[in-house]
C-alpha cells in the first residue's frame, strides 16, 4: 500500500515541488495550505505532470480545530512534512510576534495533530539561518549555533527544539532538514517559485530584473574578503532539495532510522558568490542584466556553504543540478508566467 503523506505549505515554493516528487515515487499526497504567501496554481500543474489530483484543504494550521479535519477524513497518514511558515526575514524583524505566533503555534498544532493520530515520520524545513554567522564554511550538522540574525532564524531554532522535546517518550520520527539557498523551478516550466509577498531572494530578484518588473537591482556588498568581493552561498536547485524529503521519508519507513530525531544539511557545498550568479544567469540565457553594486545588507553572513556529506552517505542523496540548471530552469518559469499574466 501507498504511504499517505501530509504536506503542509504544500502550495507554496519547496512544497509543491515536493509533492510533485512523492507522487513520483510512490505516495499518496494530500496538502494543506492558508494560502498566505501562495495561491492554488501549482495543483493544477501537479495534476497535468502526475495525472493526480491532491486532495487540497485550505485552513491556517494555526488553527487546530481546523487542522484537525485533515486528519479525521484521512486516519491513515503515516507521514507529515511541515513546510508551512512565513520566511521573509526583513518582515520577521519588523513583525516579530506574527513570525513567533505562525510559525511556532502551526508547528505545535501539527506535532500535536501528528502524535494523537499516530504519524510514523515527521519531517522538518529547518534552515541554514540556525548556524547564524558563522565563521568558516563548509558547515556540517556539529557546527554550533550562534545567536540568530532574525525572530524568523530563531522561529526555526525553537521550532527543532520544540520538535527533539516533543518526541522525546513517544514512537514518531524526525528529521529535520536544514536547506542552503534553494532556487530554480520545474524543468517543465509549469512550476516554480510564485509568492505573494515580493520575492527578495537573489534569483527570483534577478529574473524579475531581467523580465522588466524590476528597473535594476543592487549587487548588496563587493567588499567583503571573497574572491570578487560579494557574498558566497549554497544555491541548492529545488528539485533536488525536494527529491530529499522524499528520501528522508523513506529512510524513516524502513526503519533505518536508529535516533528519535535526526538532522540533516541540504545544500550543493559549492559555495558561489552573488557576482558569479549574475553571470551564470547572463551567460546561459543571453539576457544582460540591469544591475548596480551596493552597500552590505544588514544581517548578511559573508559566506556559507554545507558540508552535505551525512546526507548522502545517510539517505543516499546526491544533489544532479549546478547553477547553470538552477538559472535557466528560473528564467523559463519566469517568462512563463509572466506571459500568463501571472504575478
Ligand atoms: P513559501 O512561502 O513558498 O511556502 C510556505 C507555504 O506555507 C506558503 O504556501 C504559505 O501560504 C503556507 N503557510 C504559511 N503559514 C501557514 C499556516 N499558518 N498555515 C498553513 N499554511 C501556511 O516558502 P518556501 O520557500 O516554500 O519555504 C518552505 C519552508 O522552507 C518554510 O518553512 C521555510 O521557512 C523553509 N525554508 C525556506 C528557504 C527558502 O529560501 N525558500 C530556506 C530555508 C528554509
Ligand atoms: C543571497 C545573496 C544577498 C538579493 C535567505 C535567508 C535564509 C534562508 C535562505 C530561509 C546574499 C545577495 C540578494 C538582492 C543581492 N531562508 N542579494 N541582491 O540571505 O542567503 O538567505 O534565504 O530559511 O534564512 O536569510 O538569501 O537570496 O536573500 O541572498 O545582492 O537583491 O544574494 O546579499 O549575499 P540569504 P538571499
Amino acid at each position: 500500500m501507498k504511504p499517505k503523506v501530509l504536506v503542509t505549505g504544500g502550495t507554496g515554493y519547496i512544497g509543491s515541488h515536493t509533492m510533485l516528487d512523492l507522487l513520483e515515487n510512490g505516495c499518496d499526497v494530500v496538502c494543506i495550505d492558508s494560502c498566505i504567501n501562495s495561491d492554488t496554481s501549482c495543483l493544477e500543474a501537479i495534476r497535468q505532470l502526475s495525472g493526480v489530483e491532491v486532495p487540497f484543504y485550505q485552513a491556517d494550521l494555526c488553527d487546530l480545530g481546523a487542522s484537525e479535519r485533515v486528519f479525521r477524513d484521512h486516519p491513515d497518514i503515516s507521514g507529515v512534512i511541515h513546510f508551512a511558515a512565513l520566511k521573509a526575514v526583513g518582515e520577521s524583524v519588523e513583525k516579530p510576534l506574527l513570525y513567533f505566533r505562525n510559525n511556532v503555534d502551526s508547528l505545535i498544532n501539527i506535532l500535536d495533530l501528528s502524535l494523537r493520530y499516530g504519524v510514523k515520520a515527521f519531517i522538518f524545513s529547518s534552515s541554514c539561518t540556525v548556524y547564524g554567522d558563522v565563521q568558516k564554511s563548509p558547515v556540517d550538522e556539529n557546527t554550533p549555533w550562534q545567536e540568530a540574525a532574525s525572530p524568523y532564524g530563531r522561529t526555526k531554532q525553537i521550532g527543532e527544539q520544540i520538535i527533539r522535546d516533543t518526541l522525546q517518550h513517544t514512537s514518531m520520527k524526525s528529521i529535520l532538514l536544514r536547506y542552503f539557498n534553494p532556487a530554480g523551478a520545474h524543468p517543465s516550466g509549469k512550476m516554480g517559485e510564485s509568492p505573494i509577498n515580493p520575492p527578495q531572494n537573489l534569483v527570483p530578484v534577478i529574473t524579475e530584473t531581467a523580465i522588466g518588473k524590476r528597473e535594476s537591482m543592487t549587487v548588496f556588498g563587493t567588499d567583503y574578503p571573497t574572491r570578487d568581493g560579494s557574498c558566497i552561498r549554497d544555491y541548492i536547485h529545488v528539485c533536488d532539495l525536494a527529491h530529499a524529503h522524499t528520501l528522508a521519508l523513506k529512510h524513516v519507513f524502513a526503519d533505518r532510522q536508529l535516533s528519535q530525531t535526526e538532522v540533516f544539511n541540504l545544500g550543493i557545498g559549492n559555495g558561489l558568490t552573488v557576482l558569479e550568479i549574475i553571470e551564470a544567469f547572463q551567460k546561459q540565457t543571453g539576457v544582460s542584466l540591469s544591475y548596480t553594486l551596493g552597500d552590505r545588507r544588514a544581517g548578511d553572513v559573508m559566506a556559507i556553504y554545507s558540508d552535505h556529506t551525512k546526507a548522502s552517505k545517510v539517505l543516499g542523496w546526491e544533489p544532479k543540478m549546478d547553477i547553470n540548471d538552477i538559472v535557466s530552469s528560473a528564467w523559463t518559469w519566469e517568462k512563463n508566467r509572466s506571459t500568463a499574466g501571472g504575478k
